[in-house]
């Protein structure tokens, strides 16, 4: 078996596509399997830096065939957008099929998307309003449309003209303007035409390419923190991104999940609103954000900072099956006297060791530190584990005791080449 789910472990942007562009050297296929555009995957190779949204990581390597499954949402608009641009800059040999099954993001799940949250007034989510909850939302109820519609002008009207009677009683609700079939018909239409060439029933394609014992590389979009059924509920996006969403949202058998790799920051960050039990404010918060240029590749924002959370990784280990870590942006905590990770929370005078379901619980919790020696040196050259400065040896050993699971990479700089392998993950243990 060849296959590893990459997972982010925390709250997103943990560096899943830098991962899955630097373990696609050696891989046939890479699965972009839930999310949309949602997600801000930055790879930068030879200084060369890429923000990938919607379209997988393995994009760059002629080789590789590259699937978006059926549980993702697709905003064929800005999916194509973000095509021209590779092309642009030089993209061209690439191969990609995406899945007939896949729900389709359209004008009115981005309009929805903004009212909701301006709806929820200081409640609200702080989605990336690109439109993924209420999309996933009208395929649970039945109206979603999907790629295989779009590209098909008889029946890409008529999934139109029985949505949009619906759609328009809600937009109208929150006073929002509405859509004739027309309005969206002939400017989607196009975007069909143009995306069909890559069309396809993309679980029959990966179960041939598995079966054909090829190394397919599952690259996970948002983190376990943010899953709709084990995040911070309603905190979360509208998907699951676990290992365990990977067979139902690409169409394989749930044996064919071999290895999950989680990938985790050094630290934690959180972008939009919700619980964060090891949230840190002031110069230290500042000094990571501004080592870390941790702002949103999406939105911009300005993320959230904390220290690192072992119950918040054990908790992915539990519900994702982690079973190897890699450790991201570790250079980012260099110069840093003390290094903090929380093994455990107190809630009301108790200690637990598990994530409280509800958010008043979370927003109780007080995180209990393990406190380590820092490093001052500059780690970012750094070519094998042993070249670590002892303190951060000290770290990564500390960090697999607390969270049971081995680190099988770590990363030193955003750059593929500043990526450590420990282990070799298509051939690793699944134990
Ligand atoms: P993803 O959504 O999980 O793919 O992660 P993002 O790309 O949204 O955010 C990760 C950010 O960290 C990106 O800007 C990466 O270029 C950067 N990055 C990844 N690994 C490292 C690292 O080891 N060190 C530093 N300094 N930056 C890194
Ligand atoms: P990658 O794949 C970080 C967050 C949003 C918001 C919540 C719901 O780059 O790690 P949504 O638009 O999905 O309805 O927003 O989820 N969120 C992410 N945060 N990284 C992401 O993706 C995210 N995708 C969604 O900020 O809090
Ligand atoms: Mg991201």
């Amino acid at each position: 078996m060849k296959t590893v789910v990459i997972v982010g472990s925390q709250w997103g942007d943990e560096g899943k596509g830098k991962i899955t562009d630097y373990l696609a050297q050696d891989a046939d296929v890479v699965v972009r399997s839930q999310g949309g555009n949602n997600a801000g995957h930055t790879i930068t190779i030879d200084g060369e830096k890429f923000a990938l949204r919607s379209i997988p990581s393995g994009i760059f390597n002629p080789n590789i065939q590259n699937i978006m499954a059926n549980g993702m949402v697709i905003d064929p608009k800005q999916m194509l957008e973000e095509l021209d641009g590779l092309v642009a800059r030089g993209v061209k040999n690439f191969k990609l099929a995406i899945s007939n099954r896949a729900h389709i993001v359209l004008p009115y799940h981005r309009d929805l998307d903004g009212a909701y949250e301006s709806e929820r007034g200081n409640r609200k989510i702080g989605t990336t309003k690109r439109g993924i909850g209420p999309t996933y939302a009208d395929k649970a109820n039945r109206i979603g449309i999907r790629i295989a519609d779009l590209i098909d002008p008889v029946l890409f009207k008529e999934a139109l003209e029985n949505t949009l009677p619906v759609k328009n009683m809600e937009l109208k609700m929150l006073g929002l303007k509405t859509y004739t079939v027309d309005d969206i018909y002939n400017e989607y239409i196009e975007y069909g035409k143009r995306i069909k060439k890559y069309v396809c029933d993309t679980s029959v394609l990966l179960n041939d390419e598995i079966e054909a014992g090829k190394k397919v590389l599952f690259e996970g979009a948002q983190g376990v923190m943010l899953c709709i059924d084990h995040g911070t509920y309603p905190y979360v996006t509208s998907s699951s991104p676990t290992a365990s969403s990977v067979p139902l949202n690409t169409g394989i058998a749930p044996r064919y999940i071999d290895t999950v790799l989680g990938i985790c920051k050094a630290y934690n960050t959180r972008v939009g609103e919700g619980p964060f039990p090891t949230e840190i404010e002031g110069d230290l918060a500042t000094y990571i954000r501004e080592r870390g240029h941790e702002y949103g590749t999406v939105t911009k924002r300005p993320r959230r900072v904390g220290y690192l959370d072992a119950v918040a990784l054990n908790h992915a280990r539990r519900v994702s099956g982690v079973n190897y870590l890699s450790l991201m942006l570790f250079d980012v905590l260099s110069g840093l006297k003390t290094l903090k990770i929380c093994y455990a929370y107190e809630l009301d005078g108790k200690q637990i060791n598990y994530v409280p379901a509800t958010i008043s619980e979370l927003e109780r919790v007080k995180p209990v530190y393990v406190e380590l020696p820092g490093f001052d040196e500059d780690i970012t050259k750094v070519t094998s584990f042993d070249e670590l400065p002892e303190n951060a040896k000290a770290y990564i050993r500390k960090v697999e005791e607390l969270t049971k699971t081995k680190v099988a990479m770590f990363s030193v700089g955003p750059d593929r080449k500043q990526t450590i392998q420990l282990v070799d993950l298509f051939n690793a243990s699944s134990k």
